[in-house]
């Protein structure tokens, strides 16, 4: 379909392509029009002088036992949209729907009980745990407040096990998280989410702090566990080669907004947003083409503040036209025969685009491709993924 065709698809609402949202009534997780916007006050009296639209109107769900990739530069808003479907922060307009349940409308008790469906990994392990708790006793509170262990003995066993199950020992228990290693700090922050047998887990760059080798161990964990007992991930990350092999799908955020989704397959093998595109060739590879595609993620991504008109990514796309400084493209789903199912992309341009070319594949002998090469060894050889 031609792009003009697409834009009229949209317009008229019918043919292949349709605009988002689209509901999942099925879904884990449902969230529509979920929008943040924090304000910025100024002067003397403190007014509300500007606000940051750190999200503006995403859609997404997540199905039980499935991983959806949240990725995108930095300050694009992925931790705000984990922060919002945890209600650790309130938003300014949608709804997150949680097996069913309006979560926005629960009142604080209720909402503290569904937090056991509901569990966080941070990127930093360390900031994440108590230093002065024993990993035993960091573990054993939320089987305690959650009256999951009858007694000490009990509580002891399942410490032992949730150790045993993240690949640590349960005479860890004892220890204090500094006399941890990085990955295995984070082994226990995933051992605590675990503790309470949640539904989701939303990890917000779990591996990015860690070494690449350890990143792959964490990973491959994490995949394995879901695997054992079935829970969901939202997996947020700014790398999009560690997405690769964790994600079920991918939600690619710009500036507050989601400009493409589809299934992780899918948008490695047919990128469509200009957006996707650059971010998947700033992937380390040393091809002419991605070369060349790089040149589209230049300049440094504008202000949540005052992000520019019509399509946000105007100002660093080079395949913008006049219209994109002022029409806003949705995020329209294309279900035409061979296009990836649940496939949508926010530009309506990108069947005019030539093909991109695929970073992700084959190997290399170059010395810039070592990081990737390794990445990708490490999970290759990963012991926990049976
Ligand atoms: N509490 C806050 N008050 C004001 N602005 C905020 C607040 N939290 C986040 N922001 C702004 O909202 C935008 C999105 O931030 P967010 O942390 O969600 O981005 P991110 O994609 O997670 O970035 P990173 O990859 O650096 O973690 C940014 O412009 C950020 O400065
Ligand atoms: S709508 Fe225009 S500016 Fe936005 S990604 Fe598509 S071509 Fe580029
Ligand atoms: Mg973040």
């Amino acid at each position: 379909m031609s792009a003009t065709g697409v834009a009229r698809a949209q317009q008229e609402g019918s043919g292949a392509s349709s605009l988002g949202p689209r509901h999942s009534s099925g879904a884990l997780l449902d969230v529509q029009g979920l929008v943040k916007h924090f304000p910025v006050k100024s002067g003397v009296f403190g007014r509300v002088s500007a606000q940051v639209r750190a999200v503006d109107g995403v859609d997404f769900h997540v199905n039980d036992g499935e991983t959806l990739a949240v990725v995108g530069e930095s300050g694009c808003g992925k931790s705000t949209v984990g922060r919002l479907v945890l209600r650790l922060l309130e938003p300014t307009a949608g709804q997150v729907r949680f097996e069913g349940e309006d979560l926005l409308a629960l009142a604080s008790e209720a909402m503290r009980a569904r937090r056991r469906r509901l569990q966080v990994i941070f990127q930093d392990p360390y900031a994440s745990l108590n230093p002065r708790m024993t990993v035993g006793a960091m573990l054993g509170e939320p089987l305690m407040l959650h009256g999951l262990a009858k007694d000490e003995r009990g509580r002891s066993a399942r410490v032992a096990e949730l150790l045993e199950l993240v690949g640590l020992r349960p005479d860890h228990a004892r220890r204090y998280p500094h006399e941890f290693s990085g990955g295995q700090r984070q082994r226990i922050a995933i051992a605590r989410a675990l503790a309470v047998e949640p539904r989701l887990i939303v990890a917000d760059e779990p591996v990015s702090a860690l070494d690449v080798s350890i990143q792959a161990q964490v990973i491959n964990l994490m995949r394995s566990l879901q695997k054992r007992f079935g829970m969901a991930y939202i997996f947020i990350s700014h790398d999009l080669a560690v997405v690769k092999h964790i994600a079920d799908r991918i939600a690619v955020m710009y500036l507050g907004k989601i400009v493409e989704t589809a299934t992780a397959e899918e948008l490695f093998r047919n990128p469509r947003h200009p957006y996707t595109r650059a971010l998947l060739a700033a992937v380390p590879l040393p091809d002419p083409t991605v070369v060349r595609e790089r040149a589209l993620l230049e300049g440094d991504i504008p202000s949540a503040l005052n992000p520019p008109s019509g399509c946000r990514f105007h100002t660093r796309c080079r395949y913008a036209r006049e219209s994109c400084h002022r029409d806003e493209p949705s995020l329209a789903y294309d279900d035409s025969p061979g296009s990836g199912t649940g496939h949508a992309t926010a530009c309506p341009w990108w069947p005019e685009f030539p093909p991109a070319p695929t970073v992700l594949e084959g190997t290399g002998r170059d010395q810039d491709k070592a990081r990737l090469d390794r990445l990708q060894a490490a999970f290759v050889t990963g012991q926990e993924v049976s």
